[in-house]
């Protein structure tokens, strides 16, 4: 099946192996358990044939350990295992036609030594079916109710799925029919069309999540989720094509491949049954027309496939052919090779995402690309465009993944012309110019001025005026849209200048007398919005309600924290009075400079509170023994919790600090106190044991 390779030195061979293993197995990690490939399959099948080349040529390299002897990867810690009865295997893969004709001709010369007649022209039947790029899992029915599920896992013991695969769309609870066997294992593959892929990646965008990469991670990625209720929402689909454990004589009366799956058809499991797609057929020369109308077929499918498998149809047969290492000797996958082109680069535009991430996109000279033109492709963030040396004016190779965004897989150096530049990633947002950051341990650069950038505004908007921000009734995202479109809203200030346009809005369709008057009541009631809901709707990066609440309490008042966060950016005791906080950490202190050190951003603070007035902090008990205090507890406190000695604390006006310094006026030491606790001697801070404090505020 493999080119012949060049022969080596068995040194040379050993050497090139153990760096191959090494590589395969880094791959497989990132692929199974992280749901995230960091090379594509092209390049991934090209080295496990390199790895199967040098073990034909040394069979000595071939260990029971090496990834040629193993299918997949051992299941993650977190599910329960579930070991198949009858191993999941793999495919072997055929490149070429020639491969193709190879697996035939070992087929019959295999069986022809026992059995004459399919020694010589006799016609063997073979089922041909797509390849579906999914995740593959096998399904236990006992009395034809679903009891079990697992992933294929490394093909010996799987992931206990069975919570997951029950949300699986039109996935059968229990069998139709009469005839269902007491025992019957399906296998199949779970896979996301790629509209649902398309739709979970846009929300993932919107949430500031990490997209995934094609539909086949993002269905490994939903299927292998520990919360059964995500896979729930993920719209995932699924198909069979084969059993595993079947009990009584099923298989031997029905006695063939394609019998067997109108049976899984009529007991209501999903088969491809459509004719174009799957077909029993005879071996000649249908087999090479039957894999090219496949692959012109494959663009105008809704699911990725990745090539076309072909099963000798007689089960009898195929019990005879058995399987040699992790593949069925009767079956094979024809795969499609990676639909690259090489074009040039000519311009890397940047992308702003609706949470402000900057994208960076292969501007190409348009090139065909598998029977579809493609024009741009994703490089994915900075490090990518580094990683990968591209430059405006390269030739590069392109790849369309999973049939979904193209990618750039590599340049061609050899054809870079002379005069090129490495490329410089901006450190400014391209929309509205505002400073692009990026935080530690992330791969985005982010736009920072959220607050008046256009690629942000319809999601800054919308945020805004949730019922836990600002509390806008009567702001639906569509509306918002519509304003923002017809300029009637360019940042958050100008909601408050509506009701200056009350006859405009009045005049727009789906707008009455009504609405607009209810409209501009929840604005103006909206003025008045406590400290905490207005921190929270100017969505900083990282503040969310909690933090929101914590800096609220804190300054107590919109012009104490305003006059905090402007001279935060200089660092100096703003900044440690705020890394103070408890329950603030260094990622809320970097977003909340990030965003004040922004001057668009203080512009529209700035018309937002000329026209608001915002409420101070839930009004604290001022006139507690400890209001305005500053307390930092430690150690274990014996009849309250720590949250509950904060939030105490807190409702009587204290501030609670996580560290000690000059500006504390109690500690309060619980058991085993530590090195807080020698900072308040230090520093001559009042201590107090917990009953003293119980006792001072009155408890
Ligand atoms: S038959 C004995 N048929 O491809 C193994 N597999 O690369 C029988 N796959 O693990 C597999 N579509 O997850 C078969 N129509 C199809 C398939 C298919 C996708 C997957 C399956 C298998 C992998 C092998």
């Amino acid at each position: 099946m493999n080119e012949p390779a060049p022969k080596i030195s068995l040194g040379d061979a050993q050497a090139e192996w153990k760096d191959l293993v090494e590589d395969i197995r880094a791959h497989d990690h990132h692929y199974y358990h992280d749901d995230a490939p960091t090379v594509s399959d092209a390049e991934y099948d090209a080295l496990r044939q390199r790895l199967e080349a040098l073990e034909n040529m040394y069979p000595e390299l071939r260990t029971p350990d090496s990834p040629t002897q193993k299918v997949g990867a051992a299941p993650a810690a977190a599910f329960s295992k579930v070991r198949h009865s009858i191993p999941m295997l793999s495919l072997g893969n055929a490149f070429s036609i020639d491969d193709v004709t190879d697996f035939i001709a070992r087929i019959r010369k295999y069986l022809g030594s026992y059995d004459s007649p399919f020694a010589g022209e006799a016609l063997l039947k073979f089922v041909c079916e797509p390849k579906i790029d999914g995740l593959s899992f096998s399904a236990r029915f006992e009395k034809g109710i679903f009891v079990q599920g697992a992933t294929r896992g490394d093909g010996e013991v799987g992931e206990d799925i069975t919570a997951n695969l029950r949300t699986v769309q039109d996935f059968p609870i229990d069998l139709a029919g009469e005839d269902v066997p007491e025992l019957l294992e399906v296998r199949g593959e779970v896979y996301m069309s790629h509209a649902d892929f398309a739709a979970l990646n846009e929300s993932r965008e919107a949430a500031g999540e990490p997209k995934f990469a094609n539909p086949r991670n993002a269905a490994a990625g939903s299927l292998r989720q520990l919360d059964p209720t995500i896979t729930a929402k993920r719209k995932l689909k699924y198909f069979v094509y084969g059993w595993g454990e079947v009990s009584g004589e099923y298989l031997a009366e029905l006695n063939s491949q394609w019998a067997f799956r109108q049976k899984l058809k009529e007991w209501g499991l999903r088969i491809v049954d459509d004719k174009e797609l799957a077909q029993l057929r005879v071996v000649d020369n249908t087999i090479a027309a039957y894999y090219h109308n496949m692959m012109r077929h494959r663009p105008t499918l809704d699911y990725d496939i990745d090539g076309v498998v072909y099963k000798v149809d007689n089960l009898i047969l195929q019990e005879r052919l058995g399987t040699v290492g992790r593949a069925p000797r009767w079956a094979l996958a024809h795969k499609f090779p990676a639909e690259q082109a090489q074009t040039i680069v000519e311009g890397i535009d940047i992308q702003v995402g609706r949470t402000g991430s900057l994208t960076p996109v292969a501007r190409l000279k348009p090139v065909n690309v598998g029977g579809v033109m493609v024009g741009n492709a994703t490089l994915h963030n900075e490090d990518e465009i580094e990683r990968k040396g591209v430059r405006v004016g390269d030739t590069v190779t392109v790849q369309r993944a999973g049939d979904v965004i193209p990618q750039v897989v590599q340049v061609e150096l050899d054809k870079r012309p002379e005069g090129t530049l490495p490329y410089k990633f901006p450190d400014h947002c391209p929309v509205c110019g505002s400073i692009a950051v990026r935080e530690e341990g992330e791969v985005a650069k982010r736009c920072t001025g959220g607050l008046q950038c256009e690629a942000q505004l319809v999601e800054r908007l919308r945020h805004f005026v949730l019922r836990d921000a600002m509390d806008i009734e009567g702001l639906g995202e569509k509306q918002m849209e519509a304003f923002w479109r017809d300029g009637l809203i360019k940042t958050v200030a100008d909601i408050y200048a509506l009701p200056e346009r009350v006859d405009e809005i009045e005049k727009r369709e789906g707008w009455g007398r009504k609405s607009v008057d209810n409209l501009l009541a929840a604005i103006e009631a909206s003025k008045n919005a406590p400290l905490e809901k207005f921190i929270f709707a100017l969505g900083i990066r990282h503040v969310g309600e909690i933090t929101g609440k914590l800096l609220a309490r804190h300054y107590g008042s919109c012009n104490a924290w305003l006059a905090a966060m402007r001279i935060l950016p200089e660092g100096g005791e703003a900044a440690s009075e705020l890394d103070n906080i408890d329950g603030i950490g260094p990622k809320v202190l970097l977003a909340l400079s990030n965003f004040f050190r922004e001057p668009h951003n203080i512009e529209v603070v700035n018309s937002l509170t000329q026209v608001l007035r915002i409420r101070d902090a839930a009004a604290v008990a001022k006139d507690s023994p400890v209001a305005g205090k500053t307390v930092v507890f430690t150690g274990t406190l014996a009849r309250l919790s720590r949250n509950e000695a904060k939030s105490r604390a807190e409702s009587l006006g204290a501030k609670v600090a996580s560290s000690v310094s000059a500006k504390t006026d109690y500690v309060i030491a619980g058991d085993d106190a530590g090195s807080k606790l020698k900072a308040a001697k230090e520093l001559g801070v009042a201590i107090l044991s917990e009953q003293e404090w119980l006792d001072l505020i009155g408890q």
